[in-house]
């Protein structure tokens, strides 16, 4: 039997249409949640990405910056703009695009956006809030893993989770989340000595990697909910995941495609994020009249 599609698209368009009234209800308060984006380089993947969370804002009705900086920028210059950014009233969310040049210090300017507005949930106190489930901003792309699972009414307690991937963005947070709904977890990697042993007891595998075809149906149980967060290019230059999809999907109970799965979901949240920072605004004199 055939998998059940998990539409990412579907659910992220639903979910949009939730933040774009809580968006309009905020602004009859004079508040409009801002987002600035901030891309160093030239990197095409990367600007893609960029352009797409810029089109979310506007669609949502946010206020939306990019700034862009070339490759060569030094540290202290752009520490500086988060710096003004951390104290401009119009902005609720700032995000550094990643990966950074090699002369930047990726941590020091995560650690430089101020945990009110890292909308990304990167930073280290937010992933701390994040590992003791305290309120936090969540990663936006594991958090569209568990609302996806959540409007597919897919229960987690108690279910055996493996995560293929350790990435600091994806595969660790997600390993988190899921335990924190009471999940049995555990985290694959380069490492691991039988990958296949392993994803074959998953009840949910969550495939993050960035490797073609990484997943067959080989590595999975019968009905397992199957959700590819890779994002990569096949042969002939095709949008693909870490999944086998056309194999895998006549053996999974559910499966994410690439496109249309996580993506759209990630750039949800980060919508999300940003409306849920710009509603801990407390009134002052200047928003309120
Ligand atoms: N690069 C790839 N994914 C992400 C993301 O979610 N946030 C940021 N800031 N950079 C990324």
């Amino acid at each position: 039997m055939a998998a059940q599609l998990i539409d990412g698209k579907q659910i992220a368009k639903n979910k949009q249409e939730e933040i774009a009234k809580e968006v309009q209800e905020l602004k009859s308060r004079n508040i409009i949640p801002g987002l600035a984006v901030i891309l160093v380089g030239n990197n095409p993947a990367s600007r893609t990405y960029v352009k797409s969370k810029e089109k979310a804002c506007l669609q949502l009705g946010m206020h939306s910056v990019l700034i862009e900086f070339p490759a060569t920028i030094c540290e202290d210059e752009l520490l500086a703009k988060i710096v003004e950014l951390n104290e401009d009233h119009s902005i609720h969310g700032i995000l550094v695009q990643l990966p950074l040049p090699n002369h930047i210090n990726e941590k020091k300017v995560i650690e430089t956006i101020i945990p009110e507005k890292d909308v990304d949930g990167f930073h280290p106190i937010n992933i701390g809030r994040m590992m003791t489930g305290q309120d936090s901003f969540l990663p936006c792309t594991p958090y569209g893993v568990m609302v996806m699972l959540e409007e597919m009414n897919i229960s987690i307690s108690g279910k055996h989770v493996v995560v293929v991937g350790r990435s600091n963005i994806v595969g660790k947070p997600s390993g988190q989340l899921f335990l924190n709904e009471n999940a049995t977890v555990t985290y694959c990697h380069s490492k691991t000595t039988d990958l296949k042993a392993i994803t074959k007891q998953a009840d949910i595998l969550i495939a993050a990697v960035g490797k073609v075809d990484l997943i067959t149906a080989d590595h999975i149980k019968e009905g397992a909910v199957v959700i590819d967060v890779g994002m990569n290019r096949n042969k002939e230059g095709k949008l693909c995941g870490d999944v086998s999809f056309d194999e895998v999907k006549e053996k999974a109970g559910y499966i994410t495609p690439v496109p249309g799965g996580v993506g759209p979901m990630t750039i949800t949240m980060l919508m999300y994020n940003t409306l849920k920072s710009a509603k801990n605004v407390k009134p002052t004199i200047q928003n309120s009249i």
